[in-house]
């Protein structure tokens, strides 16, 4: 794929060194999130699939900006698209009407008809974390019940319902909780001692006899994702989507699909990662790649859901504003004129394909579909003993030889790797060596 890689005008700009940047964020931002590695980078400046330091000196970006940066840094048709709407009006609230809110809301939700043909309307907001409060509001309308089912070892957001209804200790630091939220065991077959099949009949086991134990038999709804992201890139079994969102409907609650980093065709193949599972949502929930890191989040679902909450106030600032609108807009021309679903699809194959055959008894696992990839570091194959110290170090290793990736997981010991779709099977052997060359030198 021809790719846009001009020289960077970050040389141009007289940055402050890294360290000063460090210090001043220290003194002034929260500590929520401290920089991901022990010796930090700055990032000035971003080309396609390249990254730039305040020195010029160039990454090969492994991970997107979280899963986000879908089509690439700064692609042409993005920049023009925003330019363009900053010209002609660059803010107006949902109180006023402007074309673009409805006609990408219409796409989106034909988008959505794949999994579901009834979808049909959308709610706009900021973020993924916003998304999913909706969605949990809509379910708690529609159904007139508040209790929530969701899965260990899950993320859904940063806000009081979204920690709530995420699965790690690591991160639920916001207690009390709303009530009525109970949680079913992970399809992850890697740790659950049987076979694949045999995890995923765990997993759904555990479902019903959370369903039926630690919930009064009725729910409002059950949460999520359809590959676990922050958790490690978890990938559940063929029918594990299918029976659990009939199990759900039994009773009587909605399936709400987290496709915040599956969604916009990271997955390889479709636009939505649950098109692999063939399983139908009933509320979809989307953030990060929608918007190319231009903020927005969506809720798509069906009228009959949506009319749950007409006539009740409820509002936000942002949501659906012009400027989102015509981001979301070219991000989603781009992925289907550029049809990086196939590109996902091809260089994530190939990726994967020789993750696998790195030879190092500390890979557990690789595992995830398309550009959605996670390595599972272990101390050693035989007791599957979590490696997050050398998670930490092949990572930091593979940032100083020019590549960048992600790590994630409860224990943290998975690298992942979720680099924008545009990216080619050239950038993807690159990966793969800075990978192999970070184990070695963590031996
Ligand atoms: C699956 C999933 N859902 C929701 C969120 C929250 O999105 P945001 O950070 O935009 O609030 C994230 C963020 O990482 C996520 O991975």
């Amino acid at each position: 794929m021809k790719t846009p890689n001009a020289a960077p005008a970050a040389q141009k700009t007289a940055w402050p060194p890294a360290a000063e940047t460090a210090a001043l964020r220290a003194k002034h931002v929260l500590p929520l999130p401290g920089p991901m590695f022990a010796r930090p980078i700055q990032i000035v400046e971003g080309r396609m699939q390249r990254l730039y330091d305040e020195n010029g000196k160039e990454y090969l970006d492994g991970f997107a900006g979280v899963a986000t940066v879908q089509i690439g840094h700064s692609h042409p048709r993005f920049v023009k698209a925003l330019k363009d709407q900053i010209d002609l009006l660059q803010h107006a609230p949902p109180l006023y009407l402007h074309p673009s809110t409805g006609n990408f809301a219409k796409r989106l939700a034909d988008k959505a008809k794949t999994v579901n043909p009834d979808m049909d309307c959308v709610f706009f907001t900021n973020s993924g974390s916003e998304a999913n409060e909706m969605a949990a509001f809509l379910a708690k309308t529609h159904t007139q019940r508040h209790e929530f089912v969701a899965v260990q070892r899950s993320y859904h957001g940063r806000t009081l319902m979204t920690v709530a209804v995420s699965g790690q200790h690591t991160w639920r630091n916001m207690a009390p909780y709303p009530s009525g939220v109970a949680f079913a065991p992970t399809d992850y077959a890697y740790r659950s001692g049987g076979t694949p099949e045999e995890s995923t009949r765990a997993a759904l086991n555990g479902l019903a006899e959370t369903l039926k134990t630690a919930t009064s038999g009725r729910i409002a709804g059950f949460y999520a994702e359809t590959i676990l992201g922050v958790g490690g890139i978890i990938t559940p079994g063929p029918d594990y989507f299918r029976e659990a969102s009939e199990l759900v409907r039994k009773h009587g609650g909605l399936y709400i699909c987290d496709e915040v980093q599956t969604g916009v065709a990271r997955t390889g193949e479709h636009y939505f990662g649950i098109e692999h599972w063939g399983a139908k949502p009933d509320i979809i929930v989307m953030a990060k790649g929608l918007g190319n890191g231009y903020p927005i989040g969506a809720v798509i679902t069906t009228p009959e859901i949506a009319a749950s909450v007409k006539g009740l106030l409820h509002y936000n600032t942002y949501g659906g504003g012009c400027m989102a609108m015509a981001a979301a807009s070219a991000v989603m021309d781009v992925v289907e004129d550029e049809g990086l679903a196939g590109n996902a699809a091809k260089v994530g194959a190939r990726l994967s394909g020789a993750l696998k055959k790195i030879k190092d008894e500390r890979v557990g696992e690789v595992r995830g579909k398309g550009l959605m990839i996670g390595v599972e570091l272990v101390k050693s194959a035989k007791t599957k003993e979590p490696a997050p110290e050398l998670t930490a170090a092949v990572v930091e290793r593979m940032k100083d030889l020019g590549v960048l990736v992600g790590k994630g997981g409860l224990e943290g010991n998975t690298v992942r790797i979720q680099p924008p779709l545009i990216i080619t099977e050239a950038d993807a052997d690159r990966i793969v060596g800075a990978l192999g060359e970070a184990l070695a030198d963590a031996a």
